[in-house]
């Protein structure tokens, strides 16, 4: 979390830094600021809490401009948010910027405290901002504070600092995202996401860890340094990324509601998409491998559905793993096993951390992932992108639907099976469905009117709804703000029956399979005064309007196991408009951030 963005060059940057903090909003919105270098080297600094309008505003009025310019958006970790803890960070000397988390921040701080250094803030980063000042007071070299600093501090970070001394400007990271890049002018470009580039580079280049980038303003270059100040190799190149043009939310009130339209085409786009590999993940052997699907909130649902599809469809067996756990358990981990880690950014903390985990166990990794160049896209051996285009909203729609059709065809297609195959032809009626839900949203609209203001909402669904059902309440309780839980249907009885009153809405998923199981479980409900709202067969509706309170009939037919990601899109529809009736901040919902690159 947390968005840098950084340049430095012939033309004023402070635009050039606005806008690629704008873009890259969605890693956190608590707090925004940048610094610019006058002339004479004097460092100034504006920060605002709050979102990147408010610095906007600031701006606006005091009219920085600079060649050498840093921003960050903030998602706050140590420090509470407010204007002091924004960054950047800085003193006479240096400007800094930080992404991630200095684990040792305490200690060192402790120690810089007893030789009379005096903190400004409550920030982990100010601590690297100390410690470089420190050392170069010590050594008079940017390159070799940096490094000191650097070589001082644990945990996943990335820096970017800008000094009194140059025009130019550093960076370095550990197990953090960090880009640079170059224009065909000769401006000089650094960011935590290469999506903040877009449109500005010619190329984009990957420093590996603890590798120091030097963006050289007067030779009009970049150049790396290992930590002992030689030049150094670890660092990849690639052509800038095609062209993804700077989303707009065009005609929709959110980027939300806008991607859950697009859903339609993206499955449609994926049916042209689909072809058989030549070459599959498993040859058939004897020894078949164990497959570890890792993920993070709405990612390790999607794993969940994957994995039932495998299940259904191979021999393999399959666990799923909760990335920020498995490094913490004593997992037991085959040479031939196979990792297949889910994620939309492709710089979740926890997802990385798992992936490179699995790296040094020797393991085939592989990834279902959005963000084509992302860290999580450079460290597997495979990647199967999801295509969902741009996913904005910090709650995800479009990808979750995306990654867990990538992951049905790949159920398809891994190892070489004589076992169910369901094909395209399910994934053609799902397209057509999801667009007649969505012109079923007034429907859906009024029923989350009536319940919006319920104390709690209990998802339920059994089978391949159950990951369906944590999706749901998930999607709820991130943007409206309400209590909300996903339970297996047959759970509820092994204690959660007992919140059940008037005040408790029940989303009974009952589709036709398991169907007079999933029932009983709301009629269970509904006889102790839970309200109940039933997304369901409508070939049933008889039945089920009898017991439900509020009933939505879906047309389960023909979608063979890719029903779940239909009866899916209802929920997010409902979880919109609940949150829209709420007033909360939809987009952008308060204490979250779209890529989580802390552990
Ligand atoms: O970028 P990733 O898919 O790795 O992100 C994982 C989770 O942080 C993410 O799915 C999160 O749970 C969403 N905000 C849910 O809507």
């Amino acid at each position: 979390m947390c968005g840098i963005v950084g340049t430095t060059g012939m033309i004023n940057g402070v635009d050039i830094v606005l806008e690629g903090l704008t873009r890259l909003e969605y890693r956190g919105y608590d707090s925004a600021g940048l610094s610019v270098r006058n002339p004479d080297g004097s460092l100034q600094v504006h920060r605002r809490e709050g979102k990147i309008e408010h610095l906007k505003n600031l701006i606006e009025q005091k009219k920085p401009v600079s060649s050498v310019v840093i921003g960050h958006t903030r998602w706050a970790t140590h420090g509470v948010v407010n204007e002091q803890n924004a960054h950047p960070h800085g003193n006479d000397l240096f400007s800094i910027v930080h992404n991630g988390i200095i684990e040792n921040a305490y200690e060192i701080k402790q120690e810089l405290m007893n030789e009379g250094i005096v903190f400004q803030s409550d920030t982990d980063s100010e601590v690297f901002l100390q410690l470089l000042t420190l050392y170069f007071k010590q050594t008079q070299n940017i390159v070799k504070s940096i490094a000191k600093s650097f070589e001082r501090v644990k945990g996943n970070s990335a820096f970017v600092i800008m000094s009194k001394m140059d025009e130019h400007l550093y960076a370095i990271k550990h197990g953090a995202p960090l880009v640079c890049g170059e224009s065909a002018q000769g401006q000089l470009y650094v960011s935590s996401d290469p999506y903040a580039l877009t449109g500005l580079t010619q190329n984009l280049i990957f420093p590996e860890n603890s590798v120091i980038a030097h963006l050289n303003s007067d030779e009009q270059k970049i150049s790396f340094y290992e930590l002992n100040s030689k030049l150094s190799k670890r660092y990849k190149v690639e052509d800038k990324l095609d062209h993804q043009d700077v989303v707009s939310k065009g005609e929709f009130e959110h980027f939300m509601l806008k991607e859950i339209h697009e859903q339609p085409l993206l499955v449609q786009q994926f049916c042209h998409r689909w072809t058989e590999p030549e070459k599959r993940v498993i040859e058939q052997s004897s020894d078949l491998p164990h497959l570890f699907i890792f993920g993070c909130g709405t990612a390790w649902h999607a794993g969940l559905s994957i994995k039932n599809f495998i299940e259904k469809k191979t021999e393999l067996r399959c666990s799923v793993e909760l990335a920020s756990e498995f490094r913490y358990r004593q997992p037991k981990l085959r040479k031939n096993d196979i990792a297949i880690f889910i994620s939309q950014s492709g710089e979740t903390a926890d997802t990385l951390a798992s992936a490179q985990l699995c790296r040094e166990e020797g393991i085939q990794t592989l990834s279902i992932v959005n963000v084509k160049g992302s860290t999580l896209y450079r460290t597997c051996d495979q990647n199967y992108l999801i295509q969902a285009g741009p996913e904005i909203g910090v709650a995800s729609t479009k990808a979750f639907t995306m990654q867990v059709l990538t992951g049905y065809w790949l159920s398809e297609n891994l190892i070489q099976n004589k076992s169910l195959k369901s094909g395209i032809k399910p994934v053609e009626v799902l397209a057509q469905r999801i667009q007649e839900l969505l012109g079923r949203s007034q429907e859906i609209q009024k029923i989350a009117e009536e319940v919006y203001s319920k104390k709690s909402f209990i998802f339920t669904g059994r089978g391949d709804y159950f990951p369906i059902a944590l999706e749901g309440a998930l999607k709820l309780k991130e943007i409206a703000y309400v209590h909300a839980e996903g339970y297996a249907a047959g759970e509820l009885k092994h204690g959660p029956i007992a919140l059940i009153d008037s005040e408790v809405v029940n989303i009974a998923i009952i589709a036709p399979e398991l169907m007079d199981k999933t029932l009983s479980n709301a009629v269970e409900v509904k006889s102790r005064k839970g309200v109940i709202f039933t997304v369901g067969d409508e070939k049933q509706a008889v039945q089920m309007k009898e017991f439900s309170d509020y009933f939505l009939g879906l047309n389960f037919e023909g979608l063979a196991e890719l029903a779940p990601l239909y009866v899916n899109v209802a929920l997010q529809i409902f979880s919109y408009y609940v949150a829209k009736i709420k007033g909360t901040d939809i987009d952008k919902p308060r204490n979250l951030a779209k890529s989580v690159t802390v552990e």
